[in-house]
C-alpha cells in the first residue's frame, strides 16, 4: 500500500497562530519513518503552498476571517487531494488548522463519487466545526469545515471552478465532541447529524461506538476519511493545541479507535490537524499524534492475525 504525505502549513483559519509549523513537527517526530517501518511505501510530497494560486473576485462572506487566503488553500488542496486519491495511494494531509479539510475532504469525496463509493467522514474532535458564516461567533473558518463539507450554505464560492463534492449530513460522524456553540447545536439537531459526544463515550466506551460506525460504513459499501483534530485528545496528553477543551480522549481510547480503524480496512485518507508546535511541550503532542497514526496503519501491541480486509 502506498501512502502519500502532503503538508498544508496553514494557520489563518484559527485564532491562535502557529499550526503552520505542524507538518514540520510531525515529520520531526518521525511520521514517515514510522510508516515505512510498518512496511508501507511512503511518498512525501512536501508542503503545498498558495503562492501560485490566483485570488478570485467573489464577494467574501461578512463573517469568515481570512476568507481570501483560506479560499486559495482550499482550491489548491481540493485539486491535489483529488489527484492523490486517483493514484490509489492513501493521502495523509498534515496540518495546519482544520480549515484545510474543506479542500482535502472535497478532493477525496469527488474521487469517491467518480468511482461510485460513498465517503464517510469520521471527525475526531473536541468541536463539531459545524458553523457557517451565519451561525459563527468567532468568524474563524476552522470552525466551519464540517458544515462546508456537508453542503451548508454560506461559503458557496469558496472553491471557485474546482468541483464541489459535498457529502450528505448522514455521512458525517462527529466523535469526541465536548464543545458546541448554541446555533451550531441547533443546526446539527436539524440535520440529525450523528454525534458521539464525550458523554456517550463515557457511557458506552469507544469500542462499542466505533464498532457501530464501522458496521454502518461496511453495510453501505462505503469508505472512510479520518479527520483527526489533535484537540480530540485530552489536553494533559496533547497540550500542543490552541483550542484545548478538558475531558478529552485518553491515550488508550485514542489508540483503540485507530487500531479498530486499521482492522476495518475502510480508511482511504487522513487529515492530522490543529497541532501547534509553538504551544507544545518538547514535542509531546507531535509524538503522540505520530504514535496514533502508527496504530491507524497497523502497529500492534501483540501480533495478531491481520484481518483479510485490513490496509497493509
Ligand atoms: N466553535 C468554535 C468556533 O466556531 C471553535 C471551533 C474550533 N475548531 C477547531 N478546529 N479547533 O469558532
Ligand atoms: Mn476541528
Ligand atoms: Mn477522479
Ligand atoms: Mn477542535
Amino acid at each position: 500500500q502506498r501512502i502519500a504525505v502532503l503538508g498544508a502549513p496553514i494557520d489563518l483559519g484559527a485564532s491562535v497562530r502557529g499550526t503552520l509549523m505542524g507538518p514540520a513537527a510531525l515529520r520531526t517526530a518521525g511520521l514517515v519513518t514510522v510508516l515505512e517501518s510498518l512496511g508501507l511505501d511512503v511518498i512525501d510530497y512536501g508542503d503545498v503552498g498558495i503562492a501560485d494560486v490566483a485570488e478570485l473576485g467573489d464577494e467574501p462572506p461578512a463573517k469568515a476571517k481570512h476568507y481570501r487566503q483560506i479560499q486559495r488553500w482550499s482550491r489548491v488542496l481540493a485539486r491535489r487531494s483529488h489527484e492523490l486519491a486517483q493514484t490509489g495511494a492513501i493521502p495523509v494531509f498534515l496540518g495546519g488548522d482544520h480549515s484545510l479539510s474543506m479542500g482535502s475532504v472535497n478532493g477525496v469525496a469527488r474521487h469517491c463519487r467518480e468511482v461510485g463509493r460513498d465517503l464517510f467522514v469520521l471527525w475526531l474532535d473536541a468541536h463539531a466545526d459545524y458553523n457557517t458564516p451565519h451561525t459563527t461567533i468567532t468568524a474563524n473558518m476552522h470552525g466551519m469545515s464540517a458544515a462546508f463539507l456537508c453542503g451548508e450554505p454560506g461559503l458557496d464560492g469558496l472553491l471557485g471552478d474546482e468541483t464541489r463534492a459535498a457529502i450528505a449530513p448522514g455521512q458525517l460522524e462527529l466523535f469526541g465532541i465536548r464543545s458546541i456553540d448554541k446555533a451550531e447545536k441547533e443546526l446539527l439537531r436539524l440535520r440529525r447529524t450523528s454525534i458521539a459526544d464525550m458523554r456517550a463515550i463515557d457511557e458506552f466506551g469507544v469500542g462499542v461506538l466505533m464498532r457501530r460506525i464501522i458496521d454502518k460504513v461496511h453495510a453501505r459499501n462505503g469508505v472512510l476519511h479520518v479527520s483527526f483534530d489533535v484537540d480530540f485528545l485530552d489536553p494533559e496528553l496533547a497540550p500542543g493545541v490552541g483550542t484545548t477543551v478538558p475531558g478529552g480522549a485518553t491515550y488508550r481510547e485514542a489508540h483503540l479507535i485507530m487500531e479498530m480503524l486499521h482492522d476495518s480496512g475502510l480508511v482511504r485518507s487522513v487529515d492530522i490537524v490543529e497541532l501547534n508546535p509553538f504551544l507544545d511541550e518538547r514535542g509531546k503532542t507531535a509524538r503522540v499524534a505520530v504514535e496514533l497514526i502508527a496504530s491507524l496503519f497497523g502497529q500492534q501491541i501483540t501480533d495478531r492475525p491481520t484481518p483479510s480486509n485490513a490496509i497493509i
